[in-house]
């Protein structure tokens, strides 16, 4: 019964081309609306005293590690971490061996009030010069309260690099949230794409926003701390709160979360992007300025073009608000960024656009809608095979709960639905395949509840040509 859910759109084995390059296309299936109802925990925060959120013991002991990739091509990190007690040591000591630091990097320490919140000690430090595809250990703090974890650095950049991602959204911090997290610890995951919406923290009023901050960044230390999530922001990073004497926005996630921004040419640490492996991911914000002439417009124009397919063939983009979804919850809050972008989307053949914001999972075909121009044109997304394929996980379980409604029928641009929590992961074999799976939490197992393998939109069209035309896209 819930086995007979899961879609396999595509063989996993030898297929002829021709097969691929209409498959790819994907609109031989009728989209799939999954009844399953999985039970699910009371949508509420875990309390403060959970384990969940354990305080490190110790005077001025390091709390909400976190890392980040800290380059443009993966031979960096941010390390960032809390101190409470004192601004103390900003040093990161690490090596290659474990307890053996041969080398040490300096941070920078910064701290802020929300209302009458003062926020712990902030400590950045940037980390580089590392060697591709090795495992350094790092630590942090001082005498009986230091701390120590580590971290694999990704393959040197390379068309054919194997590297898997996890993708999660919209997280928060319930039971739910927490079944989330294990759950993708325990895919193989190596690094995370975060799509947004990260602590829930402003579902709280004055002090509490601050103190639901901190226990967000003690909560996902469990992953944070040993491989990078890639950042981007959502709604709930904005905290316009003029109520408290709070209007400066994105004030408690710009000072805790950093990114490696200035590495890709962009003005703010809200849109940028990195390398790694085999992908090439760029974050935009949906909620900072995009339309024509904006500074995040002419970033992305500059970005796409500096995509080399040839080096990173998987071309990845994230943001919060998702462009095509079918749920009633947040429906057509992406048209405005659908409107400028999706024309570059499809004419850059990028391979996916992963996004959170609604709290259910939907992956579309291979569509656009770029035709359409308000006086004519067609006004239904058509099949495109150089369109990407949309998908959001705004499932990881906050305190929200899920956004269970979606438009009956099923448009024909949606490939698979379903209202549950969980996260994806996306396997990267080499330049033409990757597997992707999208896993519904379930109790004590793994549940991969959407498979399917993608073939990549550069190179699994061109091997048949077995021509490669640098500029087939005028931006
Ligand atoms: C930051 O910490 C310093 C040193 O404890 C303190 O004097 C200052 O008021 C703090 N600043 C903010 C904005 O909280
Ligand atoms: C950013 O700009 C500088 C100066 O123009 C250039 O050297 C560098 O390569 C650029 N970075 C990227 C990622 O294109
Ligand atoms: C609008 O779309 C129609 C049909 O594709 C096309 O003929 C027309 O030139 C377009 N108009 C503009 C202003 O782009
Ligand atoms: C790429 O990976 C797929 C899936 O593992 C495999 O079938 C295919 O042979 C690989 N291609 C190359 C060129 O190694
Ligand atoms: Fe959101």
């Amino acid at each position: 019964m819930l086995l007979a859910f899961g879609v396999r759109l595509l063989l996993y084995h030898p297929v002829p081309l021709i097969f691929i390059i209409l498959s790819s296309v994907g609109h031989g299936n009728a989209g799939i609306t999954s009844t399953f109802i999985r039970s699910e925990w009371p949508s509420v925060d875990i309390p403060l005293d959970h384990e969940a959120f354990a305080i490190p013991k110790g005077h001025n002991a390091p709390q909400q590690v976190h890392i980040t990739q800290g380059d443009y091509d993966g031979t960096a990190v941010i390390i960032s971490w809390v101190t409470t007690d004192e601004p103390g040591n900003t040093k990161v000591q690490y090596g290659t061996s474990k307890e053996k630091y041969d080398f040490t990097a300096e941070g920078t320490v910064t701290n802020y009030t929300f209302y009458n919140y003062k926020s712990g000690y902030i400590h950045h430090c940037l980390v580089d010069g590392l060697e591709y595809n090795k495992k350094y250990y790092y630590k942090i703090g001082v005498g009986e309260s230091s701390r120590e974890f580590w971290f694999q650095t990704p393959p040197d950049i390379d068309p054919d690099a194997s590297y898997t991602f996890g993708i999660i959204g919209d997280l928060g911090q319930t039971y739910n949230s927490l079944s989330t997290l294990e759950h993708y610890m325990q895919s193989g995951g190596q690094t995370v794409l975060y799509v947004g919406d990260l602590s829930y923290a402003d579902r709280y009023e004055y002090n509490n926003v601050g103190i639901r901050w901190d226990s967000w960044g003690r909560f996902i230390e469990r992953s944070s701390a040993y491989q990078p999530w890639i950042w981007s922001a959502g709604n709930h990073e904005i905290e316009y709160m003029p109520r408290m004497g709070e209007v400066l926005p994105f004030k408690s996630y710009l000072h805790r979360f950093m990114t490696p921004h200035i590495a890709s040419n962009s003005s703010s640490p809200l849109w940028y992007a990195v390398r790694r492996a085999s992908a090439h991911i760029i974050v935009l914000s949906s909620y900072s300025p995009f339309v024509k002439s904006t500074l995040q417009w002419k970033w992305l124009h500059e970005e796409l073009k500096r995509v080399d397919r040839l080096k990173t063939p998987w071309l990845i983009v994230l943001m919060h608000v998702p462009i095509y979804s079918s749920n009633q919850g947040h429906y057509m809050e992406g048209e405005s960024m659908r409107a400028v972008f999706e024309s570059w989307f499809v004419c850059s053949k990028v391979d996916f656009i992963f996004a959170g914001h609604v709290h259910a999972y939907e992956r579309s075909y291979r569509i656009s809608n770029i035709h359409y121009n308000v006086s004519s044109g067609d006004r239904y997304p058509v099949p495109d095979r150089s369109a990407p394929v949309y998908i959001t996980v705004g499932d990881g379980g906050n305190q929200e709960g899920l956004a269970g409604r979606f438009w009956d029928p099923q448009p024909d641009y949606s490939a698979f639905r379903e209202a549950s929590y969980g996260h994806s992961t996306l396997e990267i074999r080499n330049r033409t395949h990757a597997f992707y799976h999208w896993n519904r939490n379930d109790d004590g197992k793994k549940a991969q509840t959407d498979s399917v393998v993608f073939y990549n939109q550069y190179w699994a069209s061109n091997m048949q040509r077995r021509r490669l035309r640098k500029n087939h896209c005028k931006l």
